[in-house]
């Protein structure tokens, strides 16, 4: 079973409306030629300068989080329909800064998930284990738990618009990466969850990223390996050479 790799940059809070729309600009020429979804995620206030500056190219759009309700009371926040309606066609759920700063559980995960399916976008589900937890040996207990909460509910239908984030927590940002053979044990677990909820050939169908300082220089052994359809990308996604040159040699 091919998958298509699907690379996406989480800049996080970082590059203002400005600083997008070039960053947007410089990286397209560089990735016009690759086989792989390339998506950049912006604050939600560089999300349009980002669609525009995308427009006509092999760029796509995502948002980093929504809300789960359509509309409403729920001052400071963003639906998926609202970002619908500007071009975005991707969204990155329950990334682990928001379930550590900001209270997401894997309930919320679900609602949010829910909602964007709705509107049609492509979800990227971020789940992971802390660092005492993998040196605890529970990495697969607790994997298991964020996708089976995570994902409830959802039909083999609905997991073709979505794709899953595997980021070890204590490897975001901290320039320690796994190793690409401990990466690919913890991403065939990933999919074997995958069966139980949804059955062999759909798991087969869903793209697994893997997330955790990606960076050029080890993109290639890690999505070279069975299990790994791409990466989830922070601090190497935030200039235009760096992300370009870590997609072509995850496609080499
Ligand atoms: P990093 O972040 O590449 O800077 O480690 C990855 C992420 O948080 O998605």
């Amino acid at each position: 079973m091919s998958r298509k790799v699907i690379i996406a940059g989480n800049w996080k809070m970082n590059k203002t409306a400005a600083e997008a729309k070039a960053l947007v600009e410089e990286l397209k020429p560089l990735v016009a030629n690759l086989d792989a979804d390339v998506v950049v995620c912006p604050t939600f206030t560089s999300l349009t300068a980002a669609v525009d500056a995308a427009a006509g190219s092999n760029v796509k759009v995502g948002a980093q989080n929504i809300h789960w309700a359509e509309n409403g009371a729920f001052t400071g926040e963003i639906s998926a329909e609202m970002l619908k309606e500007i071009g975005v066609e991707y969204v990155i759920i329950g990334h682990s800064e928001r379930r550590q700063y900001f209270g997401e559980t894997d309930a919320t995960v679900n609602q949010r998930l829910k909602a964007a399916l709705a509107a049609e976008l492509t979800v990227m589900v971020c789940v992971g284990e802390l660092l005492e937890e993998r040196e605890g040996g529970l990495t697969e207990q607790v994997l298991g738990t964020q996708l089976r909460g995570g994902l409830a509910d959802l039909s083999q239908q609905d997991m073709a618009q979505v794709v899953i984030a595997y980021e070890p927590v204590w490897a975001i940002g901290t320039g320690k990466t796994a190793t690409p053979e401990m990466a690919e044990e913890t991403h065939a677990y990933v999919r074997k969850v995958l069966v139980d909820l949804f059955g062999s050939e759909t798991a087969e169908t869903v793209r697994i990223q893997y997330g955790g300082s990606m960076k050029p220089g080890n993109s290639a052994e890690l999505v070279g390996q069975v299990n790994i359809d791409g990466g989830l990308i922070g601090g190497a996604s935030l200039k235009a050479d760096s992300f370009a040159e870590l997609i072509k040699n995850a496609v080499s």
